[in-house]
């Protein structure tokens, strides 16, 4: 298994070019079990859950040829099972959204359910299977294995989700697209990759009104047809690129961005002393200053500050003068990464769901875990940061959202290598990402 050795203290400076979303990759990816025909994906992230998605697919029977660059074509015309209980659906969390889609396509799923997970909380599924209900599903979980069954397919309903659910949002819409009726989804989430999701959906034929709002109307069309679609640029890379500039005080042009999207960090950075320009329609430049100002932080929905970026600013904030605190608004318990940064010298102390973080003037290198892929790229930010070496283990786990973060980085300057250690069993991800 490898694991990264890190000179930190290093300025970042350069350009970096972000990747394709993963959260909508994740999503669009089997939305293609409804297209009739191929589907050309452009911009489409290399990174080990898109892989082991593709291979799921193709295990199904779909076809796919990589065109190189990030495009790939796929084609799912040939699935003809509603059946995905094998071992690899329990490796990833995405892998859930095929229950709508193959919900949609065959009005029957049988799915290999994700394990636990590794934030330390539940993941629970009741939105999902309350909407899938409402449409007309009879959902039943038994020995990890989740089957959703119709009486001749779903009908459109109304759908009130009781907690914003990025992943209810999505498993519906994919469901509610070819439905018999109208879809209304209520308490819908809001963010860039639902979009996404609902153009990619629109472009390959579908009716979908309102996706980026809380309300999102699905008309049910016939059919789709196949296209060409390129996914949007991923928000939570480029805010960990921004936090890593930041931290180490250095200057990085970040290309290939959404600035909107981007809005809900860019302001928390800037309350903090650091400097966030835009630099032409699609990128921005990051300059850390000396020392950042303390700043306090929730984490909620689309547009507030994503849950994803939680752990890359609290390790920024360990660096700020004064007692910043962040409070974790999405997730119940996503702090298990405090106790690697206290290895480093930081202060944090943890109560309930907030984290109060007292500045100090340096973190030093340690050996670390990474126990999910935010925390993760957090650990890395901390490894930049700081004097000294880290070694951070469980890279598995940053590698399956990060495309080539090792080569993007050492891009930048950084002190940055991957090495192959011996076999660790610990390290191999046995469940469910946490994504
Ligand atoms: N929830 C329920 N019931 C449900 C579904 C969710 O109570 O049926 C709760 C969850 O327990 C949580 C909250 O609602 O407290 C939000 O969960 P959501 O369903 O929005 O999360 P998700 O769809 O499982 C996606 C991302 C996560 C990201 C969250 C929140 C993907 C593949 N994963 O997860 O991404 O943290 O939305 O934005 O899109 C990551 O990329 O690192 C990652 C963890």
């Amino acid at each position: 298994m490898s694991k990264y050795i890190i000179r930190g203290g290093v300025p970042l400076n350069g350009s970096v070019t972000i990747s394709g979303a993963k959260n909508a990759a994740v999503a669009i990816i089997p939305a293609a079990l409804l297209v009739d025909g191929v589907c050309r994906i452009e911009n489409v992230p290399d990174i080990s859950d898109v892989s082991m998605l593709f291979g799921i697919l193709r295990q199904m029977g779909a076809r796919l040829r990589d065109l190189g660059g990030g495009t790939v074509e796929l084609d799912c015309t040939s699935v003809s099972t509603h059946a995905a209980t094998f071992d690899a659906m329990r490796r990833i969390r995405a892998s859930y959204y095929l229950i709508g889609a193959l919900l949609a396509r065959f009005g029957r799923a049988d799915i290999a359910m994700p394990g636990g997970c590794n934030f330390g909380g539940v993941r629970p599924i009741d939105q999902h299977v309350k909407g899938f209900t409402a449409m007309g599903a009879s959902i039943d979980i038994k020995n990890g294995v989740l089957t959703a069954t119709t009486d001749g397919g779903l009908h459109g309903a109304s759908v009130f989700f009781d907690v914003v659910s990025v992943g209810a949002t999505i498993n519906i819409m994919l469901a509610a697209t070819t439905a018999d009726g109208v879809t209304l989804i209520e308490n819908a989430a809001r963010e860039p990759h639902i979009v996404d999701l609902a153009n990619f959906l629109n472009y390959m034929g579908a009716d979908i009104r309102g996706a980026g709002t809380n309300v999102i109307r699905i008309y049910g069309v016939k059919s789709l047809h196949g296209g060409t679609y390129s996914i949007i640029p991923d928000q939570i890379e480029a805010g960990t690129y921004m936090a890593a500039a930041a931290g180490t005080g250095g200057r990085v042009e970040i290309k290939n961005v959404t600035p909107k999207h981007l809005e809900c960090i860019s302001g928390k950075l800037r309350e903090m002393g650091v400097s966030v320009e835009e630099s032409g329609v699609a990128s921005i430049v990051v300059e850390g200053g000396e020392r950042f100002r303390k700043i306090d932080v929730t984490t909620m929905p689309y547009p507030g500050f994503p849950t994803d970026m939680q752990p890359q600013i609290s390790t920024l904030l360990c660096l700020a003068d004064g007692t910043s605190t962040v409070t974790e608004g999405v997730w119940d318990n996503r702090f298990k990464y405090v106790d690697e940064l206290a290895k480093m010298g930081a202060s944090i102390r943890v109560t309930g769901r907030t984290a109060i973080i007292e500045g100090v003037s340096g973190l030093t290198g340690a050996p670390l875990r990474a126990h999910d892929l935010r925390a993760g790229a957090a650990l890395v930010i901390a490894g930049l940061c700081a004097r000294g070496t880290t070694e951070i283990e469980g890279v598995s786990y940053i590698e399956r959202g990060y495309e080539d973060i090792v080569g993007k980085l050492r891009s930048l300057g950084a002190d940055i290598t991957s090495i192959d250690d011996t076999f660790d069993a610990s390290e191999a991800p046995a469940e469910a990402s946490a994504v």
